[in-house]
């Protein structure tokens, strides 16, 4: 047995750190392959080194592009990876153009495919990710559905039945694994002058937000007006596509919105633990902070996690500037009492199993 870990953005590196700690841990033979889609250090070598990850085996140095000239590259990297190192399994995680032109190089190559995440719907297929998500659960021979509201989706797109398993999601592990860690080693919230519950943390980064003109600036009146209602800060470590579109669209940054680079997920993990509320349209920051305990204002008109708004621990408000202030109002007082449905920390080991046994 010899799976191979395809890999390419900053959510999948720490999403399946579990996978290869676990495949290390029970001496499976592995590879990484990683595309290189996030390149940039903040997003990309700071993990390996935090999570103490190997050094991938193969780097496609794919880069940015259209959606079109990254897939393509990931598919035609991919597949001479794959072609040559044979291994009976790929694993793939989540729904970027990684994880689409991965999966789909295997499954011609008439490799397994594992695809971690699956079944979740947003129902939007003007999302990028909604696309993958469809097409890479239909060439996947393993589907680990998170809860059971995924196998639910899957059964119901004609998917089989012995295909699909309800695993929990691997983010689980990934908190429990390096919380109390992150708890030790973490210094974001003195060297940011940060008190514990008194300041807001804000994500946002999707395409659908960020490259639309009218979204992004009702994201930042929102922040604004969040920010004159309960004068507490708000820190947002800024993902590189968005900064990018706030220059190019000349758009102000509000006062009390605090911009810093992209943080390690020590980082992270302190600052999404102690924050009043998270304001973001992540899909892992919306799992993370059930998981955590933290209310979750998503500016986004849908989600593919609807378990977290199930459970309370979420709202959609879109990018409405009204709406964004009346989430957080809604939102902050909210009691921690949630219980969290994304499983108990052992998702990689559930998932190793099942294809270990197969
Ligand atoms: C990708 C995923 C998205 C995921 C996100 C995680 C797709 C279609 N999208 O979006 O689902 O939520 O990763 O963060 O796969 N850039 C850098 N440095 C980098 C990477 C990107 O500066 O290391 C900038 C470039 O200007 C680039 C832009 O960010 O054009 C977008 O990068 P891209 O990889 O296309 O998509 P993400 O927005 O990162
Ligand atoms: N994250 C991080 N540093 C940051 C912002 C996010 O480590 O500055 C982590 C966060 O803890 C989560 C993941 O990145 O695990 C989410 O990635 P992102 O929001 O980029 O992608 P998505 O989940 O939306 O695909």
């Amino acid at each position: 047995m010899k799976i191979a870990i395809i890999i390419g953005t900053r959510p999948e590196i720490i999403k399946t750190s579990p996978i290869i700690r676990e495949c290390k841990r029970r001496n499976v033979p592995y590879f990484i392959l990683h595309t290189n889609q996030h390149y940039s250090e903040n997003l990309d070598k700071i993990f390996f080194e935090e999570l103490e990850l190997p050094k991938p085996k193969y780097n496609l140095g794919v880069g940015s592009g259209t959606h079109a000239q990254q897939t393509g590259k990931i598919l035609i990297g991919a597949e001479r990876v794959l072609a040559r190192e044979k291994p009976d399994v790929v694993l793939v995680e989540g729904d970027t153009n990684t994880v689409l032109g991965g999966a789909l190089a295997a499954t011609k190559l008439h490799i397994k495919v594992g695809h971690i995440e699956a079944g979740l719907r947003s129902y939007d297929r003007k999302m990028p990710e909604e696309i993958n998500r469809v097409l890479v659960d239909h060439c996947s021979d393993f589907l680990f559905a998170p809860t059971k509201k995924g196998r639910f989706i899957l059964l119901g797109e004609g998917i089989p039945k012995k295909k699909i398993f309800i695993t929990g999601n691997t983010i689980v592990d990934a908190i429990y694994q390096n919380l109390e860690l992150a708890r030790k080693r973490a210094k974001i919230l003195g060297n940011l002058n940060l008190e514990k519950e008194k300041y807001f943390l804000v994500t946002a980064h999707r395409q659908e937000n960020v490259d639309v003109r009218g979204r992004l600036e009702g994201i930042m009146k929102g922040l604004d007006l969040v920010y004159q209602n309960f004068h507490l800060s708000l820190i947002y470590p800024i993902h590189p596509r968005t900064q990018r579109m706030i220059k190019e669209y000349g758009i102000k940054i509000p006062k009390g919105l605090e911009i810093i680079n992209p943080v390690s997920f020590f980082d992270f993990l302190q600052l999404e633990a102690n924050a009043r509320l998270v304001l973001t349209d992540s899909g892992g920051v919306q799992e993370e902070t059930c998981v955590l305990k933290v209310p979750c204002v998503t500016l986004r008109d849908n989600t593919e996690r609807p378990e977290t708004i199930e459970v309370g621990s979420n709202i959609l408000v879109g990018t409405n500037p009204r709406k964004i202030l009346n989430g957080v109002k809604k939102m902050i007082n909210k009691r921690k009492e949630w219980s969290n449905p994304f499983g108990n920390g052992k998702t990689s080991e559930t998932i190793l199993k099942i294809i270990l046994e197969k």
